[in-house]
């Protein structure tokens, strides 16, 4: 299985260059270098599968820059929210699974549930199908979300591209319900066509919410939407 050779897969979820690889590496090292001792082994097996494209960082050897893009946001969560232990987190918008392995690598959660498109929530099927990763998953395509309650709320490069009607159905079941939220947004939706809540419309979708920068900044406009947070 390379599927994370696949050109549609590159282009939607493996777009990460070597350079930003490496500007994620430095703030995990300033933030969060714990995670790059003896845990580090954990994180780095999400490389095992889909034969990704690596490149070699100092100290730390051969890496996917997605796998340090998904640790740069585990060191974010920890910051901004403590210790995830015993919480149910829900992540819209999943891609193959990566982002779950490594959450679920760090914390031992109480659940953790998957919103994506049927075909898309297939591949994260198989990927975390993984007697090494803790239960329970739990799978949700669009049509079966139903309102329910999250300790935490992650959604990156997704939530803010989806159409406004998804957003708002997802708004009022999983988002504005959960405790705390981490979105990585992008004004991306107009360049294809889709016509998506504004900066300021996400921004008043939670009490307390608030926008932080992305660093590094990917794309021009991008910010997190965060709250619950401790800071
Ligand atoms: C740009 S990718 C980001 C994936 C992942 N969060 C990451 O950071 O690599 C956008 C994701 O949103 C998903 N998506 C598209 N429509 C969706 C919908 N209606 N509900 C949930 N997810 C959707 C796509 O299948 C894809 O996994």
């Amino acid at each position: 299985m390379s599927f994370r050779r696949d050109p549609i897969l590159i282009a939607m979820f493996e777009h990460v260059t070597e350079e930003q690889g490496a500007a994620y590496l430095d703030i995990i090292k300033r933030d969060s270098p714990d995670l790059l001792g003896e845990q580090f082994a954990l994180y780095r097996r999400n490389d095992k599968w889909g034969s990704p494209i690596t490149h070699e960082y100092p100290k730390i050897g051969r890496v996917s820059p997605v796998t340090l893009r998904y640790l740069k946001i585990i060191s974010d969560l920890e910051l901004l929210f403590g210790d995830l232990t015993g919480k149910r987190i829900v992540e819209i918008g999943v891609g193959y699974g990566g982002q779950a392995r490594l959450v679920l690598a760090r914390w031992r959660v109480q659940s953790y549930t998957l919103v994506d498109l049927e075909p898309v929530l297939d591949l994260a099927r198989r990927y975390l199908n993984d007697p090494d990763i803790q239960r329970p998953l739990n799978y949700v395509p669009p049509s079966s979300v139903v309102q329910a309650s999250y300790d935490l709320c992650i959604s990156n490069y997704s939530f803010s591209e989806l159409d406004r009607n998804v957003q708002s159905a997802y708004a009022g079941s999983l988002v504005s319900s959960a405790d705390r939220g981490y979105l990585i947004c992008n004004v991306i939706s107009q360049v294809h066509g889709i016509e998506s809540w504004s900066k300021s419309e996400l921004g008043q979708m939670h009490p307390g919410a608030h926008w932080i920068p992305e660093e590094p900044l990917t794309f021009a406009g991008n910010e997190v939407l965060v709250w619950g947070d401790a800071r």
